[in-house]
């Protein structure tokens, strides 16, 4: 199947790219850096002539509700719509557990994607996976202010970038789901510790502080909205295991 992959150069875009190639499937990329802006809508109705399905994996560095809501909300009708002139039945989107429940901040965007694509008749799957193993590395490049490293007061149960991606590219191969199982990892982790072993696994000793986030947003994440419910499918890599890949592409590569 021809599957165009939004987002296709992101943290979990890649994953989501080799998945596809791995299962006989031909990637479609769709980013700026291929030519397609999903918020401008330019380049769209070339990029998808003869594609199957659509994986949305795109993403914005806004943390702001407003930002977040205007970003995945034009995206997702652009791409809705875009689909619907090529004849495409099937949009796949990558959400975050707690989605339903924060109401605020970067997570009132992925709540707004939702919203449209529940509100669109059929034709949509919708998986909600937990923060990647691959946050830690993320964190180390939006929460450091002078080189001082912060990291968020919270609890999580990370799962691999890889396994989210090969999740994806079974649930774009097949009919549309509707909201599918959560996928989490398999422990549940902090947050500062995570990005602490990181940084540690990359040869970075410098401490991390933690910062619990004010308002809503930092009530909803020590309330633990984004920890997996008893039915999430779990993944396998630990992060343990993931830092532990990090550290030896590191060494190898030095
Ligand atoms: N990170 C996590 O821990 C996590 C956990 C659960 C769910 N998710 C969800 O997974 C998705 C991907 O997250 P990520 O961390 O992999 O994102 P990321 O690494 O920040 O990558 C974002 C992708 O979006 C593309 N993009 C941004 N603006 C674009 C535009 N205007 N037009 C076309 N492409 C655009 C970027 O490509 P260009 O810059 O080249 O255009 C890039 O490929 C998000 O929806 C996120 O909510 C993330």
């Amino acid at each position: 199947m021809r599957i165009a992959v939004a987002g296709a150069t992101g943290t979990v875009g890649q994953h989501v790219v080799a998945a596809l190639k791995t299962r006989g499937h031909e990637p479609v990329p769709l980013s700026r850096g291929t030519g397609v802006d999903l918020v401008a809508a330019t380049g769209l109705d070339d990029a998808l002539r003869g594609v199957d399905a659509v994986i949305d994996v795109t993403s914005t560095t806004s943390m702001s509700a407003k930002g977040s809501v205007a970003f995945f909300g034009a995206v997702t009708r652009n791409l809705l719509a875009a689909e619907k002139r090529a004849g495409i039945g099937h949009h796949v989107a990558l959400s975050i557990v707690g989605a339903d429940k924060v109401d605020a901040g970067y997570y009132a965007g992925k709540a707004a994607q939702e919203h449209i694509l529940m509100a669109t008749p059929g034709g949509w799957s919708i998986l909600r996976a937990t923060q990647f193993h691959e946050f830690a590395r993320q964190m180390t490049e939006r929460m450091r202010f002078a080189g001082v490293q912060l990291a968020p007061a919270m609890e999580c149960q990370p799962v691999a970038a890889s396994e989210v991606g090969d999740a994806l590219a079974d649930i774009a191969a097949g009919d549309p789901r509707g909201l599918d199982t959560d996928l989490a990892g398999p422990r549940v982790e902090r947050m500062t510790a995570m990005v602490r072993d990181y940084l540690a696994a990359v040869g970075d000793g410098r401490h991390v502080f933690s910062v619990s986030m004010p308002g809503a947003f930092g009530k909803s994440l020590r309330d633990g909205a984004i920890l997996p419910g008893p039915d999430a499918r779990l993944g396998t890599q630990t992060f343990a295991e993931w830092v532990a890949a990090q550290a030896a592409t590191t060494t190898t590569a030095a």
